[in-house]
């Protein structure tokens, strides 16, 4: 059993809309909405847990009457960070869940391979990240803003969601962190720090978290460009 958690808890600073920006609308319907229709129709997903802000629980459920999701199984309420919020959609899920499929709901744009070849790379494996190459190059600066040294972006990734992992693997990650208050940005970096090794899956430029106002236009433009994001459109970037 693969149970996709999405994690829609955020209160999106960096965008800055009253409303967060995982229910503000792209193409006439929420980001999120998007999002869940992405893992409804992927088949190797078989439940849906979705965790939100307490405050927007019931106001969401009252939109999703308009829509059928027959796997979103539950919605719980998340925490002050992304960890406590996966740990939240963690703690509800199935007994029977295999893997987790981690997932962002402010990333809508994700692909039905993406999400089946994570899933498969964390049977293999354990553990898996779907990621991105890094395209400008880096540098590392001081704290005075002074350029130290250029890295090599060859070896460079950026993370993206889904992250997919063994249950057992994640609630021992889970269960080696004191302070889920902490700086993880990311599932991955738990299960690192537990001692596991995670396998990187590439993943699309395409497959963007929205975070900042700008990044509307691009959505915009990505789901006219492609009115079926379930299939694997070539990717033109
Ligand atoms: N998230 C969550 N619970 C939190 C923080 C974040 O469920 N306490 C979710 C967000 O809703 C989002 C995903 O984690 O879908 C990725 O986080 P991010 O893009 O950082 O969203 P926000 O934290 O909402 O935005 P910001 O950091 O700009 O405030
Ligand atoms: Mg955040």
């Amino acid at each position: 059993m693969n149970c996709a958690v999405i994690v829609a808890a955020g209160r999106g600073n960096r965008f800055g809309s009253q409303i967060p920006k995982q229910f503000v609308e792209i193409g006439g319907k929420p980001v999120l909405i998007h999002t869940l229709e992405r893992f409804e129709n992927c088949a190797a997903i078989d439940e849906i847990i979705l965790v939100l802000a307490a405050a927007e629980i019931e106001g969401f459920r009252r939109l999703l009457q308009k829509f059928d999701f027959s796997k979103l199984k539950k919605i719980c309420a998340g925490g002050d960070t992304r960890a406590a919020s996966v740990f939240e959609g963690v703690k509800n899920a199935s007994a029977q869940t295999q893997i987790f499929v981690i997932h962002d709901g402010a990333r809508p744009f994700v692909k039905d391979s993406e999400i089946t070849q994570t899933i498969e790379k964390a049977k293999e494996k354990g553990a898996s990240c779907l990621t991105a190459e890094v395209t400008d190059t880096i540098k590392e600066v001081d704290e005075k803003g002074s350029i130290i040294r250029t890295i090599s972006r060859e070896s460079l990734r950026r993370a993206l969601t889904p992250q997919c992992f063994r249950a057992d693997i994640l609630r021992k990650a889970f269960a080696s962190v004191e302070n889920l208050s902490a700086t993880a940005t990311d599932e991955c970096y738990l299960v690192e720090n537990a001692g596991f090794q995670v396998a990187a899956v590439k993943g699309s430029a395409q497959n963007i978290k929205i975070t900042f106002p700008e990044d509307l236009a691009f959505a915009e433009y990505l789901l006219n460009r492609s009115a079926d994001f379930s299939s694997d459109a070539p990717n033109n970037f």
